[in-house]
């Protein structure tokens, strides 16, 4: 247990968010890479909560799908209709009938808000001995939000936005819809709801002027970064809370000893890890689980999708899914490697080179215009411009070996399955069909015959027969000097 450990959370995530016109539940949007309601979950996995209520409705089945996925320890209560928040607290406490202690409730909407926040809330509800606290902060436009009402500087109610008065409106300072209750209060203070509002729903805010009325203690607690608590309801809210929280990771890791070039066009998921002396250039997306060592440099103009990324590696203009970058290595500018790429230390891939399930060895290089799929190339070989790995017959797809020190000359086509030893030439313009040894010279190509007098026989009267005739002239001019 630790020092902000609470009886339970519940996050309420059972509305339609109409506005997102979307068939996605709204809390399977994703900000920074990660589910809105998976951000929700982290923020209140750091209260160590005995228990974890997640309150659904519209889209049900795909949010407890997800929720299966991320988060098997939590408990799904099912709001059947969406009658406000007051409801949604009362479905999530079904779930919990015998909770006592404290109860801290949020939303599955708001990505931006910090573990550490909750914490700071559940120490000053505490230190403060109230029966309940509210999450409050002071923002620029409040429209639309509940505001909080003060009594000698006591929080007395809270008023809805449509609910309030002109006087009402004018107040800055606006309920977050994340809240610490007392666990009684919080049940009396439901039982005794009632939908007499504009909105003609249960309001979980009413419980506050109800626990005033009982005498007991009201706290707020004013979060001055107000951004934290700001909600998802359409896509250009989507869009800001992305910005925000990537504007939020890239400062982190910038704390960290990251060089960002260009913050503006970098994006970095939640997931994503990085080392000291990462050099990130404009147009930068690292996502997924994708983790970057020391001293590399990534970009420009690069997607990384769950890529690790070894020490010193150099990797310009590429997209890269579930592949391992090496040491040293160097990839780009153009090239794209699929899952299961694996460029070796110091290997080299090579503009407009594509890679799927390759292992690349130590110093071995791709330079220019392959196609490399399913092979396994050994150290420090030597894959020629225009080599095709023709792994795929239509219907089974095989492995090429290529071995260390191996040389494959240019516009060469592999035909797997096949084994090409250490120590071995394939000669350029090759189709390669059968194994070859060690220290062997594979050629596998149409001789060449020049046919003399074919431009005259052929192509009389074209530019072509001129520019032959005039080196004939040319020749015979010589041939006549030098018998002088
Ligand atoms: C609520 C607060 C308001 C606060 C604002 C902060 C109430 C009455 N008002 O207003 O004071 O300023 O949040 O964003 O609580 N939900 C359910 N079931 C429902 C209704 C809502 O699960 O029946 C969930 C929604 O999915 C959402 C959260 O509760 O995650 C808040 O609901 P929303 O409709 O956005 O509340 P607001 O009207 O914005
Ligand atoms: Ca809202």
């Amino acid at each position: 247990m630790t020092d902000a450990n609470v009886a339970a959370v519940v996050i309420m995530a059972a509305g339609q968010g109409v506005r997102m016109k979307s068939a996605r539940a709204k809390v399977l949007h994703e900000v920074a890479g990660r589910s809105m309601i998976a951000h929700a979950i982290k923020a209140a996995n750091a209260l160590a909560p005995d228990r974890l209520v997640v309150v659904v409705g519209h889209q049900r089945e795909q949010v407890r799908k997800h929720l299966d996925q991320i988060a098997p320890h939590a408990l799904v209560a099912v709001q059947e209709q969406q009658l406000g928040t007051g409801d949604a607290v009362r479905s999530g406490l079904a779930a919990l009938p015998d909770v006592s202690g404290e109860v801290v409730v949020t939303s599955g909407d708001v990505p931006l808000l910090e573990g550490e926040t909750l914490r700071r809330l559940v120490a000053d509800h505490r230190q403060a001995g109230s029966a309940v606290t509210v999450l409050t902060a002071i923002v620029p436009d409040a429209t639309g939000y509940g505001r909080i009402i003060r009594e000698d500087g006591e929080v007395a109610a809270i008023v809805e936005h449509r609910d309030a008065d002109q006087a009402q409106r004018e107040i800055g300072e606006i309920n977050s819809g994340i809240y610490v209750f007392d666990s009684e209060l919080l049940r009396d203070g439901l039982a005794a709801l009632t939908s007499v509002n504009t909105q003609g729903e249960l309001y979980l805010t009413d419980v506050i002027a109800f626990a005033r009325q009982r005498g007991l203690r009201v706290g707020a607690h004013v979060l001055a970064d107000y951004l934290q608590v700001e909600g998802v309801n359409n896509r250009i809210e989507l869009a800001a809370r992305n910005a925000e929280l990537n504007r939020r990771i890239l400062r982190g890791w910038m704390f960290e000893g990251v060089t960002v070039v260009d913050p503006d066009t970098t994006w970095i998921h939640a997931g994503v890890d990085l080392a000291a002396d990462v050099t990130l250039k404009p147009g930068t997306s690292l996502e997924g689980a994708t983790s970057v060592a020391a001293g590399a440099v990534i970009g420009p103009d690069t997607t990384l999708i769950d890529v690790e990324v070894a020490e010193s590696a150099e990797v310009v203009r590429t997209h890269a899914v579930l592949a391992v970058i090496g040491a040293g290595a160097s990839v780009g500018p153009f090239s794209y490697l699929r899952p299961g790429t694996q460029v070796g230390e110091g290997a080299k891939i090579g503009a407009f080179v594509e890679a799927k399930n390759a292992q690349v060895g130590p110093g071995a290089k791709v330079p220019h215009l392959t196609y490399c799929g399913d092979a396994v190339i050994g150290e420090g070989a030597n894959i020629g411009a225009g080599t095709i790995f023709a792994n795929y017959d239509g219907v089974v797809k095989s492995v090429t070996h290529v071995g260390a020190n191996t040389f494959v000359g240019s516009d060469s086509v592999l035909v797997a399955p096949l084994n090409i030893a250490d120590g071995s030439y394939v000669a350029a313009g090759s189709v390669i069909t059968r194994d070859v040894g060690a220290g062997e010279l594979a050629v596998a190509r149409g001789q060449q015959r020049n046919i003399t007098g074919w431009v005259d026989r052929r192509r009389a009267g074209t530019a072509t027969q001129k520019s032959a005739n005039d080196v004939a002239q040319t020749r015979d001019n010589t041939d006549g000097e030098d018998q002088e």
